[in-house]
């Protein structure tokens, strides 16, 4: 059986576990610095097996080394935003913890594939990349099947179809900068520009880009956890059982998009190795201006980094 590790037991990555092991996808081990806490949600997870129907181990663990030997392993932890703010001002919170789960991912489970939840996403994907010191490849930030995800929920919504039947592009950084591509947008392979119109069809887009923070506001002391949870399930599942799918990922960029150097949101291959290739399409001038300006949020971001790496 494979091993996943979910480093942070907090809402999302006590989901991310649950979503694991009701795929029967791999042992999971759940890891967190809050004393009995990793320990509390694995156990309860174990009661759920038999009326969830699944088989595989879950432990739940205050020390690293329970991650020995993980295939996969997902990052969640460090702070949620509150109301107000945004996801770059975790940005040094965050990198410190990212960096420190990242070098025990290094010494506990050296040929792990790494998906990083942690905000701001596609920063904390830069951290732990320097920081495991692995292959641009093996590391990756989930955002965009969350982001996409969002984006098809609110197409179905809008024209009352099955979720399922909708796919979906959102590229970019996971910020408010994200791009959604209506020219990959589709209904059951209709273009949805052809079944919306143009003006709904960016109210739609603006409420994706800010679906995050709509959640954060209602819940006051922290954001979204189902679907970041299943998201990031999502992927690791694709690279488990080396399913080979397209997906919107967090990947590092050597050129293409004319971007290089650091990880932002474009279409990935993913498959047991990790992100097997980066996918490059043709975009609108509109989405290439947007994607522009998202990738300068992430550049900014980094330089405002305080963490050696
Ligand atoms: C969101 C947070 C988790 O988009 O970034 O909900």
């Amino acid at each position: 059986m494979a091993k996943v590790t979910i480093v942070g037991s907090g809402n999302v990555g006590a989901t991310a576990a649950f979503y694991a092991a009701e795929r029967n996808l791999a042992d999971v081990a759940m890891v967190d610095i809050a004393p009995g806490m990793p320990q509390a949600k694995s156990l309860d997870a174990q009661h759920c097996a038999p009326l969830r129907q699944y088989h595989v181990n879950i432990v739940g663990s205050n020390d690293y080394a329970a991650m020995k030997d993980s295939d996969v392993v997902i990052v969640t932890a460090g702070l949620p935003r509150k109301p107000g703010m945004s996801r770059e001002d975790l940005v040094n919170i965050n990198a410190k913890i990212v960096a420190s789960v990242s070098k025990a991912i290094a010494e506990y489970a050296p040929n792990a594939k790494v998906i990083i939840v942690s905000n701001p996403l596609d920063i904390m994907t830069y951290v732990a990349w320097k920081a495991t010191g692995f292959g641009v490849r093996r590391v990756m930030g989930m955002a965009g099947v969350l982001d996409s995800a969002r984006l098809r929920y609110f197409i179905a919504e809008e024209l009352n179809v099955s979720p399922s039947e909708v796919q979906a592009l959102v590229l970019g950084g996971h910020g408010d900068e994200m791009v959604p591509l209506p020219e990959y947008s589709t209904v059951d392979g209709i273009p949805v520009t052809e079944l919306i119109a143009p003006e709904r069809l960016e109210q739609i887009f603006d409420r994706t880009r800010k679906g995050g923070g709509e959640i954060v506001n209602y819940l006051k002391t922290g954001s979204a956890f189902y679907a970041p949870a299943a998201s990031s399930v999502e992927m690791a599942e694709c690279i488990l059982r080396d399913n080979r799918r397209i997906l919107p990922v967090a990947a590092y960029l050597q050129g293409e998009y004319g971007i290089k150097g650091y990880f932002i949101g474009v279409p990935a291959l993913l498959g047991k190795n990790g992100v097997e290739k980066v996918i490059e399409i043709p975009i609108s001038d509109e989405g290439k201006a947007q994607l522009k300006k998202s990738a300068r949020l992430i550049e900014e971001t980094i330089a405002k980094l305080e963490i050696p790496l």
